[in-house]
């Protein structure tokens, strides 16, 4: 008899922990739209992990209900994949604190996200910002992941929930598929406008961060302020990091090669160049902008997407969870 082969299952999320920026919409949101199609897709909000440093309640709020919108507005369909909020589901919370148990403090302790948020929030380096990745790992485990699109700056984090399944497996029997970062070259770092050796990151203000409800004239002044290098040649090559940002985010619009982006701008002024990008940008981001504001003003359906979206993560979050408790030992009245 034939078997039917299981659809593999793509798991990801990010913090609502302000506007989304042009990183988190290349690195991740726009990648998972095509992922639907064919997969099973869970994308969650991860509220959760953004209490690791401290938010005002009335913007985590306003934050959670921008990002949905966002998540809908760029094209995430609620008939084709599960949308839920990370905070809904306590299956997350449940399941980390287990897998807690099964993370060594040495391998949390080489997390470079952990050594940068403590340097950046030093009156404030609590335990859960320490073991934010094994709330991840439960994030992605409960699911079965088998996929999980990400920018490149997640990847020790995939790294370490890889290694905690593997271990939780080789202790008991199998129990967690091990999954597997998924990247897409050309958005996969997204770096800063003015300090292009750094991230574009949600939580840097100022013009090196893009953010994507910016209106246009927003927009075009980041990028005309970019930083660049004193060279003239738009070219994707080593030590020009300014540029081959601009060339990367170009591509990702465009969907142009790099020589094809290095034809059309040569003998080019940098100054033409940043202009192009900017308004290529603007204009790729004004239908996102325009739906998310209609979304928005629908409270009653996007409440009724997180009901629904939180029933069905929950459904294969509690499988998942029961069958981990069961290979520990907790005890099960039900038995
Ligand atoms: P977060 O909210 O920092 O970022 C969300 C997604 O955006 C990607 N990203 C970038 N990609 C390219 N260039 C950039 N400058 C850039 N900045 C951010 C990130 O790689 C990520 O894919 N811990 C996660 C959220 C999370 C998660 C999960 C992700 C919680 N549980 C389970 C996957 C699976 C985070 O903080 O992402």
């Amino acid at each position: 008899m034939e078997q039917e082969i299981r659809r593999k299952t793509v798991l990801s999320g990010i913090q609502p922990s302000g506007v989304l920026t042009l990183g988190n919409y290349l690195g991740a949101l726009k990648n998972w739209v095509g992922l639907q199609e064919q997969y099973d897709c869970y994308y969650m909000l991860a509220d959760l992990h953004t209490i690791t440093v401290r938010q005002v309640p009335a913007e985590l709020r306003q934050n959670v209900l921008k990002t949905i919108s966002l998540y809908l507005a760029a094209g995430l369909d609620p008939d084709k994949c599960v949308l839920f909020l990370q905070s809904m589901v306590p299956a997350h919370s449940q399941l980390a604190w287990l897998l807690n148990c099964y993370t060594m403090v040495g391998e949390l302790s080489r997390m470079t996200q952990f050594k940068d948020k403590s340097a950046k929030h030093e009156d404030n380096i609590n335990a859960g910002l320490f073991t934010y990745p094994v709330l991840m790992a439960a994030d992605i485990l409960l699911y079965q992941a088998d996929l999980v699109p990400v920018g490149k700056d997640q990847l020790q984090h995939l790294e370490i929930a890889r290694d905690i399944a593997t271990r939780f497996n080789n202790a008991y029997s199998p129990t967690f598929v091990v999954p597997q970062a998924l990247t897409f070259p050309a958005g996969a770092k997204i770096m800063s406008l003015s300090a292009p050796t750094k991230k574009m990151s949600k939580s840097e203000d100022g013009d090196g961060t893009v953010f994507v409800l910016d209106p246009k004239d927003v927009i075009i002044r980041k990028f005309k302020r970019a930083v660049t290098d004193s060279q003239s040649d738009i070219r994707f090559a080593e030590g020009k990091d300014g540029i081959n940002n601009l060339i990367s985010i170009y591509s990702c619009f465009t969907g142009k090669t790099v020589p094809e982006i290095e034809a059309e701008f040569e003998g080019k002024g940098y100054g033409e160049f940043k202009i192009a990008v900017a308004e290529t940008v603007a204009d790729g981001l004004t239908p996102l902008q325009n739906r998310v504001s209609e979304f928005m003003k629908d409270r009653e359906y996007i409440n009724r997407i997180l009901t629904d979206g939180a029933e069905k993560a929950s459904y294969t979050a509690r499988k998942t969870l029961s069958k981990t408790m069961r290979k520990i030992g907790f005890y099960d009245t039900s038995k």
